[in-house]
């Protein structure tokens, strides 16, 4: 079954315990956070000592998406204050530099992700591809939650799936940004695992029939 993994961009920074707590009750598979830096993405959100703290506070599997420049500079930190996956952007680094953070997490025992933004072609991620414990195609310009999912981002979700099956990896396909329950089934029907969803559990009265919506609409593929 799909995984649904609440982006806590559209949670209230000001109670994320209890933000946290509302996504656990609700029957949310981990919690995914952005962490941007101003330089790779136009806006700034959290850091280290933020996913140390909700670390403490939710068992919750926490999925770091770091949208910042270099990040093999900081995985092993974002490990250590309790990230259970990390991906970085094939956009953020050297090809040389993608290599060293992806050793860096499961150095530290974390899994790896690499994400594409919409303007990269799903092929830049195949020389890592073995290797990769997740990848996330991003289905808006990644910045901002609330935007409308492209769909012919689908398409790379589809060839990465086709691709992931040939090769009979473990690899997890993740999709992030306009996300709702109008467009969840056709990703999940193109072959994502993971749905991110920020605005569509967070601003809804009631989370968990919005994880469930989510969910329902994705086929059962056994
Ligand atoms: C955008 C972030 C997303 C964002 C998704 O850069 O990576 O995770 O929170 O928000 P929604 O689901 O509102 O599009
Ligand atoms: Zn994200």
């Amino acid at each position: 079954m799909v995984k649904i993994a609440p982006s806590i961009l559209s949670a209230d920074f000001a109670n994320l315990e209890r933000d946290l707590h509302a996504i656990e009750r609700a029957g949310a598979d981990m919690a995914h956070v952005d962490v941007m830096d101003g330089v790779f993405v136009p806006n700034i959100t959290i850091g280290i000592p933020v996913v140390a703290s909700i670390r403490r506070v939710t068992s919750l599997p926490l999925d770091v998406h770091l949208m910042i420049t270099q990040p093999h500079r900081y995985v092993e930190r974002f490990a250590g204050a309790g990230a259970d996956y990390i991906t970085v952007h094939y956009e953020s680094e050297t090809d040389e530099n993608i290599s060293r953070s992806i050793e860096l997490i499961h150095r530290c025992n974390a899994k790896a992700g690499l994400s594409i933004k919409p303007e990269t072609p799903a092929a830049a991620v195949l020389p890592w591809l073995s290797e990769l414990d997740l990848v996330l195609v991003m289905t808006v310009e990644p910045g901002f939650g609330g935007q409308h999912l492209i769909e012919a981002e689908l398409d790379k979700v589809r060839a990465l799936r086709g691709e992931i099956s040939r090769r009979r990896l473990s690899v997890e396909l993740e999709v992030d940004g306009g996300v709702n329950a109008r467009t969840a089934g056709s990703c999940a029907l193109a072959g994502a695992d993971i749905l991110v969803a920020g605005s569509a559990v967070f601003g809804s009265d009631d989370m968990a029939g919005a994880i469930s919506a989510l969910r329902c609409q994705t086929p059962i593929t056994g």
